[in-house]
């Protein structure tokens, strides 16, 4: 372990930093974890560089911010995992560790991480802290962007804001996958992916400040009629993804990402999926399951 103390440096001023001087194989320290919350709390995104975790090891580390989650991979019929549970493996390859395949069911389902989203905004609870993990990376493209939804909802006009305040989306990856054109369902994912409804706006109890609650998940909002929730959705990603509030990491082996999913956006950049190994592994933790209203929405998905 490093004596020098953890080094905080942002991208922006309130957005996005780097975390270097840590050791993430290690526990931390009550001091250490309180750097890494405060950061947190401030820029919302973390990158911890040149760590070596094992996955015991990474999922010791995101147990600090709460209960881990399990992957949607579970409930996708005919999915083997590659690695545990706890284990999204955001990862163009096959059960066996060779590059997919073109025509590859897993292939079109990771697809939707193309489109700007938050993960679990469609699972009760929702997502919390996002840590991912670089394995491998592609030498070209593949970088992840984020968006600050807190410093998007502050640039908002006023009528708009209130306009949208209250509203309530409904999210599901049901509603994600179809924008790809994906659509083959099996019944029983389409119970276990049914929808749950999420304010369109929320305040971030560590640092107080509100934000916008966007993702491609969102298929309809509440007392609209479907085409006119589809065009608000439209303009309010357009407006939240704006080069002033992105931040795009390209990715080496060893970096550690970690992401606020209550008030960002991501998405993962194009690459050559069928030539380049992209290995990450992303832990996921829940939010406190009284944030938000966990109504369940009886949607009825067409086939
Ligand atoms: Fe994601």
């Amino acid at each position: 372990m490093s004596s020098r103390p953890i080094n905080v440096v942002p991208f922006h001023d309130d957005f996005a930093a780097e975390v270097g001087d840590i050791d993430l194989r290690e526990p931390l320290s009550e001091d250490s974890l309180q750097i890494v919350r405060d950061a947190f709390a401030r820029y919302a995104v973390l990158v911890f560089p040149a760590q070596e975790l094992t996955v015991e090891q990474h999922l010791a580390f995101a147990r600090n911010f709460g209960p881990l989650e399990t992957t949607v991979a579970r409930q996708m019929s005919g999915r083997k995992l590659r690695t545990r549970e706890e284990i999204a493996d955001i990862a163009n390859l096959d059960a066996e560790g060779q590059i997919w395949k073109g025509e590859s069911r897993t292939r079109l389902f990771q697809m939707g991480n193309r489109l700007w989203h938050t993960d679990s905004s469609f699972k009760h609870p929702s997502g919390y802290a996002s840590m991912l993990y670089g394995r491998s990376v592609a030498p070209i493209g593949g970088h992840t962007q984020f968006a600050d939804l807190r410093a998007a909802w502050d640039a908002l006009p006023p009528a708009v804001k209130q306009r949208i305040d209250g509203l309530i989306g409904e999210h599901s990856l049901v509603y994600s996958r179809r924008r790809l054109g994906f659509t083959q369902f099996t019944d029983d994912e389409k119970i276990a992916f049914a929808p749950f409804a999420r304010p369109l706006v929320r305040t971030i109890p560590e640092s107080g400040r509100r934000n916008l609650y966007l993702a491609s998940h969102i298929g309809r909002i509440q007392g609209m009629p479907d085409e006119q929730a589809e065009q608000l959705l439209r303009e309010l990603i357009d407006h939240a993804t704006q080069r002033q509030f992105l931040y795009t990491h390209r990715w080496r082996v060893g970096d550690l990402l970690m992401w606020d999913n209550r008030c960002t956006m991501h998405r993962g950049t194009e690459f050559d999926d069928l030539r380049w190994r992209r290995d990450l592994h992303r832990a996921t933790t829940s939010d406190r399951p009284d944030a938000f209203g966990p109504l369940q929405v009886q949607a009825q998905f067409a086939a």
